[in-house]
């Protein structure tokens, strides 16, 4: 190219460039992947799909914005995030919606087990890595998984309660969603911590994670049980929804209330405010989905399972920042 005459190549590429623009063709936007799925292996800008289950928590709330803060450190990735709304159908949608669109890598975290467990096995099979967080799925056909240890989250507070209540007492059990693990796991935790002492568990329901049915089956066991020395949630919404029952019907200092998330705005709030005895953390893992997202997209191999760690937080250790779950 250099050898040519430069005043004649300088007119011609002006020429070339005002036709390109001013017809709109081959336009590229800064950002946007473009082209086919052989032209990504050899580029360098990605686009990752997140399938969010909902929203309408805070604990998720907060790892978008993991997310999207992690994300924005690297400017060759682009986030596009879904929410499912708490609907696993819209979810299995999400996920075939971006293998279609042919993203670099899908983010999920999977409402319920089961019904996500085959839509994220297509995505492999479309040769698109999958990171599974929180909630896991059936079987291994997924890239990894990152998520804390729910089996030694609900162990450990089955321990905290058992000190605490000095080894006899009744409890509430307000479950998380039974077709997801977390809630599966913290109840099996739980109870086997509690296997074989004098703490019994009086009424349980599935209150699905959510504050409003945590209230209202706290409404129930109110009505059923005149006493009541601890309620054992497996998120810190249903612990809340039921300290505010119990506070309605004037017997919430009988009990005390132990959750799960320990977010700084939420359960570390409500311990610091005397609402909660306890809770214990669930981090969301968003950073290190982009982290080992990074590292896939790279060709880099990642593990198959990262357990993140948890901190439980109570009145005598919160000012302290909580003390690590061994
Ligand atoms: C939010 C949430 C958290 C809980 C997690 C379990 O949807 O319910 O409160 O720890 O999901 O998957």
């Amino acid at each position: 190219m250099r050898q040519h005459n430069r005043s004649f190549l300088g007119s011609f590429s002006i020429v070339f460039l005002l036709l390109a623009f001013g017809s709109g063709c081959n336009k590229s936007e800064p950002g946007k992947p473009s082209g086919t799925g052989s032209e990504k292996r050899t580029k360098s800008n990605y686009t990752i799909g997140m399938s969010q289950c909902n929203l309408g928590e805070p604990w998720r709330v907060e790892m978008n914005a993991q997310l999207k803060e992690a994300a924005e450190k690297h400017p060759e990735l682009k986030l596009i995030f879904k929410d499912a709304q708490n609907d696993t159908l819209k979810q299995r949608a999400h996920l075939e919606e971006f293998v279609s669109a042919g993203v670099d890598l899908i983010i999920i975290s999977p409402k319920e087990a089961q019904p996500l467990t085959e839509p994220v096995a297509k995505a492999m099979d479309a040769h698109i890595p999958v990171i599974v967080l929180d909630r896991r799925l059936l079987g291994d056909k997924y890239s990894c998984f990152i998520g804390a240890d729910n089996k030694k989250i609900g162990y450990a507070a089955g321990e905290w309660i058992l000190k605490k209540l000095a080894g006899k007492g009744r409890v509430v059990e307000l479950m998380g969603l039974m077709t997801s693990t977390p809630g599966q796991d913290r109840n099996r935790g739980f109870r086997d911590a509690i296997a074989g002492t004098g703490i019994e568990v009086v009424f349980e329901a599935d209150m699905k994670w959510l504050e409003p049915d945590a209230r209202k089956e706290m409404e129930s066991a109110l009505s059923r049980f005149p006493k009541i020395d601890c309620v054992y949630a497996h998120n810190d919404p249903g612990a809340h929804g039921a300290f505010l029952a119990a506070q309605a019907a004037g017997r919430q200092k009988e009990m005390i209330f132990v959750g799960i998330d320990a977010l700084p705005h939420e359960g570390i709030a409500y311990v610091t405010q005397g609402i909660l005895d306890a809770t214990f953390q669930y981090p969301t893992g968003g950073m290190d989905a982009i982290d080992n997202a990074l590292k896939i997209l790279r060709g880099e191999s990642v593990p198959k399972e990262i357990t993140l760690g948890s901190r439980v937080f109570d009145k005598e250790n919160v000012a302290a920042g909580g003390v690590e779950l061994k």
